[in-house]
Order: C-alpha cells, then structure tokens, then sequence
C-alpha cells in the first residue's frame, strides 16, 4: 500500500496512502501541512473553527506547503453555508465531510470542482455514499477517537461490509497505529487509511501539552464510548466521563446531558487542557503510544513497518 501507487493515492495525487483525519483542536494548518510534506493527504479540522478562523488556516496551508491538502467539515456544522462559501472560494481541492448525509454537498463541491470522500460507520452509509457520488468512503469503526456510529462496528468488522457494499476507494479507519495494522487494513480491502489518534498526540497537533501527556498514561480500558443519547463519542474516564455516566444510568434526558457537558467541553478539555472537566476524545489505539513524536517520524515509522511486515509475510508463505 505504500510503496505502490492506488486509488486513493491517484485520487488525491500524494505519495503515502495515510491520511491524517480531521480533529477538531488537533488539527490546524501545522499538523495538516506537516503530513502533508510528509507525504501523506493533512485535512484541517474545520468543525472547531469559526469561518474566520478556518480562512486563517487555508491562507498558513497553502504557504506551507505545496502538496495535496483537504478540510474536514462535520456537516452539523452550524454555519456549514458560510463555510462551503469559503472553502469553494479560497479554491480548496480536497473535502472529506462527515456526521451528516453525504447527498447535501456532493454535487455543489463536485461543480467547484473538489474530490469528496465522506466517513461512514455502516455498510448502509457506505451504500449511500455511492449514491451520492462521492470519490471515496472512509469506513471508521468505533475503536476510532471522537463522535463515533451507533453501530458500534469495530474495523476489522466494519471493513469486509463496506467493501462488499460499494466499489468506491475504501479508507479505514480507527484503532490504526502502525503498519502491521495498515497491511492489515489492506487485507481487508482498505485502499488507504485514516489516522487520528497518533496524530493528536504528535509535536504538530494544537492539542495542549497536559492532553497529550495524560494520553501517554492511557491504559486499556482508559476510553469508553458515552453520550449515546447526544452524539456516541469515545472519551477518556476522567471526572467529567464520571460525571456523565451517573447521570446516563439514572436516565438523564438529552438536554440534562447538554448542561452537564457545558460550553465547549472539547475545547475545554483538548485545547485548553482541562484533564478533569473537559472532554478528552482520543481512540483506543492511544494506549500504543510512548511518547510524543513529531509527523516526520510518525510516518516514516508506519511506512517502514508496513513494508517489513509486508515482506515477512511474503517470506513466510
Ligand atoms: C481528538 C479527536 C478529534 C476528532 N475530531 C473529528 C472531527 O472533527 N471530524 C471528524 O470527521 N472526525 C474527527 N475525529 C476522528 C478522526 O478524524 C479519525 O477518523 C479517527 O481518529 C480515526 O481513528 P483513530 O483515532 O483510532 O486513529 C476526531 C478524532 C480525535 C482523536
């Protein structure tokens, strides 16, 4: 997958089929330009800007490199217009959307001329994402950090259906942390992968350094998927997690849940580093990390052991 040119890396014109999910604090112009440099497809995280701020963003990435480079728009977004206005305006290529129907902006990115991927959490979505046109589907199983499916479909699951569902490029994503799990990913009909986790604990990510430390301390188990009632979504058991789940076991409603979260509870936790009281969204593949490594070693890492395990299996048969 690496070595060998594919869909997805034809799709996207980049060398690496890795790409580096759109996260919201995590992912600026610093750690999207420097995947991208690296080889693999950086995607701004849009869903934790303001459109001002994401025009700030796009102006630092396109002076920061001059390889392919996407956004990733959450389409609950709640000034998603606005912000399609901007991102077709500045001329931006690439738009993996997500959280939302795949059929609302297809077609007007595609008029403007912009590839589309949209993540999908089922083989139903993934069928839908066929129907919309899109130019390819990520399939994210809920090991994944962030807002995740209702299916609860882990990836090695999740991959064989979409795959059998649509003849779209296939990228996989969630619990992705090194190259034995990108070969794997292969395996399974992945075309490419999307990386999030390793990436918010990488030197570029705008997360706050407390974030990323107490990440290093994750066990297993350290990550559940809660706020079921509001949007699933994997975070780390801190006082906050705590706190949510008593009120998710005597019944709180969606509303409850909405005022005991408070205002930016992500940006609280991620950006600020609120380790207690804020949301902490990361994966479960966090527990493989050691220590807070730059882009540039993060890839060349999954590249080598992609094609080392590559080759042992070649070695082996
Ligand atoms: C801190 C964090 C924030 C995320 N924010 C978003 C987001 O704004 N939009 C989105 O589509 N996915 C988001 N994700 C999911 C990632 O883009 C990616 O698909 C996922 O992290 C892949 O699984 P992994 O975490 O196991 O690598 C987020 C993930 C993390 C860890």
């Amino acid at each position: 997958m690496t070595t060998q040119q594919n869909r997805i890396t034809d799709l996207f014109g980049i060398q690496y089929p890795i790409i580096q999910g759109g996260m919201v604090w995590c992912s600026g112009w610093r750690l999207a330009s420097a995947v991208s440099n690296a080889g693999g497809l950086g995607l701004l995280g849009a869903g934790s800007m303001h459109p001002d701020k994401l025009l700030e963003h796009i102006h630092k990435m396109q002076d920061a490199t001059e390889r392919p480079w996407g956004i990733n728009v959450p389409l609950m977004y709640p000034q998603i217009e606005e912000l399609m206005d901007i991102i077709i305006h500045e001329g931006v290529k690439i738009v993996f959307t997500s959280a939302g129907s795949p059929k609302k902006y297809t077609s007007r990115l595609h008029e403007a001329g912009i590839k589309v991927a949209h993540v999908v959490s089922s083989s139903k979505f993934a069928r839908k994402c066929e129907e919309a046109g899109v130019d390819a589907v990520v399939a994210e199983g809920f090991e994944a950090g962030g807002h995740n499916g209702r299916e609860e479909s882990t990836t090695i699951t999740l991959l064989p259906l979409v795959r059998r569902a649509t003849t779209l490029p296939l990228i996989a994503a969630g619990g992705i942390g090194s190259g034995q799990a990108m070969l794997a990913a292969r395996a399974l009909g992945a075309e490419g992968v999307q990386i999030g986790t390793l990436f918010a604990v990488s030197k570029e990510s705008s997360a706050a350094d407390s974030f990323k430390r107490k990440c290093l301390l994750l066990e297993e188990g350290d990550t559940m998927l809660a706020l079921k009632k509001l949007s699933p979504t994997r975070l780390v058991r801190n006082d906050l997690y705590a706190r949510i789940v008593e009120a998710e076991d005597r019944g709180a409603s969606a509303e409850e849940l909405h005022e005991l979260l408070g205002k930016a509870a992500s940006k609280r936790g991620i950006f600020e580093g609120d380790i207690e009281n804020g949301e902490l969204e990361i994966g479960q593949i966090v527990t493989s990390i050691q220590k807070i490594d730059s882009v540039t070693d993060i890839m060349s890492r999954l590249i080598r052991e992609y094609d080392v395990a590559r080759q042992q299996i070649i070695d082996n048969v």
